[in-house]
């Protein structure tokens, strides 16, 4: 099948984003070119420190759309995009990312629009709209949990999903809401094997109301395809590994969610298994990742049932 480089559904050979998927992404309905290669990236980010607000290990950076809307250019200030290439450290993170954000879509988890790219030297990268942007460059407020925490960023991954619960439940205006929105991220970050969801990757993001939600999720990938024991980032009921169903069922009393309706939350991850592995077959991961992707998923799957 050939799918959509955005949203992973098929598509008709020859064509790479639907056209919808495009405008929503790029507000334009051709795929703009990119005028980057890989080589040079890595430099650009360097100078892009202390320039964006963008921080994290990996490497990215900020793009815009030129005026004629057909070409997206680097830029210092005010990108509405993210580009994440692929990286020195390990294989297939944009794919990963990417396939990753589909399936949290899937499952009812707020994100971004994204889609991979293909830069001038023919490597895949990802691409997201930033969410803390409004049109006109206007910037949203952000704090990360590590903020909100009032920890270093180098503390990013001492703290537990007990924390971030009760940081939501302080400082999030519709707590109750935004807490079953955070436990089913926190759920769906053990359910792909996702190692690397600290601190710093959740936020709360500040609305023109004025209003302190859960931002879009960002940043979710399965570090497990490429760090096979990879535990979690940040316990859960004080472990970070073979978290079995008492103790989410006990982060989502935490959470102030009521037993019926954690439960519903875990069957609709659960139930959305074959979803997943269909968008898995779909992405543009090497074979030998996909199976593993599809494996885990499944494994974690059964095991919340029990
Ligand atoms: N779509 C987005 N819109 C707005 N801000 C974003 C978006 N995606 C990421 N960010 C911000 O940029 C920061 C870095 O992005 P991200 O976490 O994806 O990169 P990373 O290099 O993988 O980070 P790390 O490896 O340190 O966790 C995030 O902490 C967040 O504050
Ligand atoms: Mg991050
Ligand atoms: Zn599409």
């Amino acid at each position: 099948m050939n799918a959509c480089w955005a949203c992973l559904r098929a598509i008709d050979g020859g064509s790479r984003y639907h056209t919808g998927c495009l405008r929503e992404l790029f507000g334009v309905t051709k795929a703009p070119a990119i005028d980057v290669e890989l080589a040079k990236l890595h430099t650009l980010a360097l100078a892009m420190v202390g320039h964006t607000s963008l921080s994290g290990i990996q490497r990215k950076i900020s793009l815009r759309l030129a005026a004629e809307s057909r070409t997206l250019q680097v830029a210092a200030d005010g990108g509405l995009f993210i580009l994440k290439p692929q990286a020195q450290t390990f294989p297939s993170l944009p794919e990963n990312e990417h396939v990753t954000m589909r399936i949290a879509q899937r499952v009812g988890i707020t994100m971004p629009p994204c889609a991979l790219i293909e830069l001038k030297d023919g490597s895949l990268a990802y691409i997201v709209k930033r969410f803390d942007r409004l049109e006109g460059g206007r910037k949203l407020q952000q704090e990360d949990f590590c903020q909100l925490a009032g920890k270093a960023p180098k503390d990013k991954y001492t703290g537990s999903a007990e924390l971030c619960a009760k940081l939501v439940l302080r400082y999030a205006s519709a707590p109750i809401v935004d807490a079953q929105r955070l436990f089913r991220v926190l759920a769906f970050t053990w359910w792909t094997g996702n190692g690397d969801m600290h601190l710093k990757n959740f936020s709360l993001l500040r609305g023109e109301d004025g209003m302190y939600r859960l931002s879009p999720a960002y940043d979710l990938l399965s570090t497990v395809l490429v760090i096979v024991d990879d535990q979690l980032a940040l316990s859960v009921g004080g472990t970070k590994k073979q978290v079995g169903r008492k103790k989410w069922l006990d982060l989502a009393a935490q959470c102030q969610l009521k037993p019926v309706v954690a439960e519903r939350v875990l069957r609709e991850l659960r139930d959305a298994t074959d979803d997943a592995i269909t968008l898995i077959e779909a992405s543009l991961l090497p074979a030998d990742m996909k199976a593993a992707y599809r494996e885990l998923v499944r494994e974690r799957a059964a095991a919340w049932a029990r």
